[in-house]
């Protein structure tokens, strides 16, 4: 018989990741939980569209992946009770957002707070929004860069966990750029979501005290 993989092991913490889109991210997460780079399991996926390549990636993962259509509710609210529930009943210590495009309510925010990642193509707060990295190249911005930080009740503004900057070229087109960040991101990610789940980040007020992994 098969041996468990770790990604499918219970010992570790449960992740809930909600995307929208192509779920690089995700897949960077599954990866890092599989290799054993990140110690926790990605327990449940939701998606907010049908037909987000990020519900195939969790699928061929072996992890309970769904669609929880907006339309199918009167509104945010019951919408976001419907993640909650269903989060909850993964089991999740903490979710990820990634590449997830509604903006989630306070009741979900004050629901596990302090418990959600979001990750930002910019060095927030500059290219804060769904175009930045088109907005940081119109700008002509040299550098920009990939931002996560715990996800508040306002668009790209928690507290802020991890940067990393990524130097903008001349002749940089939103194709190129967009491959550099997501290099970042893949990396960054994983390490990030370690950091919380450890207990190192020390969140006072906009603040985050990062302390050291134990070697
Ligand atoms: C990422 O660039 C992330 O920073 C932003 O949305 C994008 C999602 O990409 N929030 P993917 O679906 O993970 O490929």
């Amino acid at each position: 018989m098969p041996t468990k993989s770790r990604q499918s092991s219970g010992r570790f913490p449960a992740l809930g990741v909600l995307c929208s889109g192509q779920g690089t991210n995700l897949q960077a997460i599954l990866d890092a939980a599989r290799t054993g780079r990140l110690r926790a399991r990605v327990a449940v996926v939701i998606s907010d569209r049908a037909d987000a390549p990020a519900l195939a990636r969790a699928k061929r993962a072996g992890v309970p992946a769904s669609f929880v259509d907006p339309k199918a509710y009167a509104g945010r609210e019951a919408y976001d009770r419907a993640l909650i529930e269903r989060l909850e009943r993964a089991g999740v210590r903490v979710v990820c957002l990634a590449g997830f495009m509604r903006m989630l309510s306070p009741r979900f925010i004050r629901h596990f707070r302090g418990r959600v990642l979001n990750i930002h193509p910019a060095l927030l707060p500059a290219f804060p929004g769904a175009q930045a990295i088109h907005d940081a190249l119109a700008w002509g911005a040299k550098v920009t860069g990939v931002t996560v930080h715990l996800a508040d009740e306002q668009i790209d503004h928690g507290p802020i966990i991890l940067q990393e900057a990524v130097p903008i070229a001349p002749g940089e087109t939103q194709a190129t750029l967009l491959a550099k960040l997501h290099r970042v991101e893949h990396r960054v990610y994983p390490q990030a979501i370690q950091t919380l789940l450890d207990g190192r980040a020390a969140v006072r007020g906009r603040r985050v005290g990062i302390r050291r992994a134990p070697r």
